[in-house]
């Protein structure tokens, strides 16, 4: 059972890690001056991957949790948080991103400035969640 927990905690800090380099790739494309259509190839690109990365990190954490008998700590409450803000920002995002028309340049500018808000955001709650489980 213990090799089981730390193999789970291990994986869940290598998809948590992989999250966090999603969202500075995120803003990397957004940032890199561009075409609107060659940055809709890399969201379409990144997208997948980052909710894949979600689940991951849900189902890891959960085993995790699972193992440790469901016991209520601050750290996992704000990593549920996090996980639940990510989500949702997530998909208001790609509601945002779906509405985007090719000549709307303001729509597109509206939408970069949301999603580049957004993997900040994501960049800091991973990163506070982090710290917080590792100081607690
Ligand atoms: C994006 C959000 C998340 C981040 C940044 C995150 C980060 C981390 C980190 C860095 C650890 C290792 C802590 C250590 O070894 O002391 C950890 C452990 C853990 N995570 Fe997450 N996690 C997230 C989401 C979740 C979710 C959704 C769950 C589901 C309940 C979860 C449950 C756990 C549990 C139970 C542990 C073990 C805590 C302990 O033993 O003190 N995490 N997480």
């Amino acid at each position: 059972m213990q090799e089981l927990l730390s193999a789970a905690k291990w994986t869940h800090q290598l998809f948590v890690g992989g999250l966090f380099i999603l969202a500075l790739l995120n803003i990397y494309f957004i940032k890199k001056e561009q075409m609107f259509h060659e940055l809709a190839k890399q969201i379409e690109f990144l997208a997948p991957q980052y909710y894949l990365l979600l689940a991951a990190i849900l189902f890891t954490g959960l085993l995790v949790w699972t193992v440790e008998e469901f016991v209520i700590k601050i750290d996992v409450l704000t990593m549920l948080g996090v996980w639940m803000i990510i989500f949702i920002t997530s998909i208001i995002k790609y509601q945002k991103y779906k509405r985007v028309r090719i000549k709307d340049m303001e729509g597109q500018n509206s939408f970069k400035n949301f999603a580049k808000k957004k993997y900040i955001l994501d960049i800091v709650l991973i990163f506070s969640a982090a710290i917080l489980s590792y100081v607690l």
